[in-house]
């Protein structure tokens, strides 16, 4: 791609309950999460640790809501479904969700009642166009409103839309496993707590990069991606990359 990537984001709503039926500045405050953490202007970008600044990234790529879609790039559908699970129901309308808009030129969200204690998930990049996106639960979308503590600052999507960019979990779904990039460090397993790099337990001695999106902790102890991530990110939306028409 030349210049800058901008993605034009659909965010669709299914809704059995008020809290549910998130509000356009609910929704609004995650767009700007995602052009926040996707610039590397997080208000919290400063606690990189200096071992790892050398490799944090500033992504270059932002996100804004399709105004021309439905209500300012919104559109919502009411449910009497009390969760919608992780089998794309919810991006089925026959199944009483709703399909996605233009998927090979748009980013769509749903956010919904997943259930489970699933916060999100998302499908990576070359999958089929009727199921491309994230998902994110409802309660954990954004800022404020339905969004609550400790994943209450927007980056369950954060996380999500690393996914459909084609990044792995940082330690490789496996034991000490790959994520196919070389600036992470080998994690031994997901992290859920930790707040500061650590001497790994995979080999050779090294430290783990808690902090990183890819990660598993809480929203407040995530705030980086790395080159190496990035790399991999934009290289989707190259010509002949599998998200080259996102955006036209
Ligand atoms: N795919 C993960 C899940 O559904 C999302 C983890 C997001 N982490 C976060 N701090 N928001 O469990
Ligand atoms: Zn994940
Ligand atoms: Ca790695």
């Amino acid at each position: 791609v030349d210049g800058k990537i901008e993605i034009p984001v659909v965010v669709n709503v299914l809704y059995r309950t008020e809290a549910e039926n998130i509000s356009l500045a609910q929704i609004q405050s995650q767009i700007d999460v995602l052009n926040k953490d996707f610039t590397a202007n997080n208000t919290d970008f400063n606690k990189v640790p200096q071992m790892f600044s050398g490799v944090a990234a500033n992504i270059d790529i932002t996100f804004k809501l399709e105004t021309s879609i439905g209500e300012s790039g919104v559109i919502r559908r009411s449910t009497n479904k009390t969760s919608w699970g992780t089998r794309d129901a919810m991006k089925n309308a026959k199944q009483g969700g709703i399909a996605p808009t233009s998927p090979s030129t748009t980013l769509n969200i749903w956010a919904c009642k997943i259930g489970g204690g699933i916060l999100g998930y998302a499908q990576f990049p070359g999958g089929k166009a009727a199921t491309d996106g994230v998902v994110i639960d409802s309660k954990y979308f954004g800022l404020s409103g339905s969004a609550s503590a400790p994943y209450n600052l927007g980056r369950t999507a954060t996380h999500e839309v690393g996914h459909w960019m084609n990044l792995r979990h940082i330690w490789g779904d496996s034991s000490c496993g790959n994520d196919f990039v070389t600036d992470t460090p080998v994690h031994k397993t997901a992290n859920y707590s930790a707040t500061a790099p650590f001497v790994s337990l995979c080999l050779p001695t090294h430290y783990e990069m808690p902090m990183n999106y890819m990660d598993y902790t809480d929203d407040d102890l995530m705030y980086m991606f790395t080159d190496g991530q990035k790399a991999r990110m934009t290289a989707i939306f190259a010509v002949g990359g599998p998200r080259a028409t996102i955006g036209q």
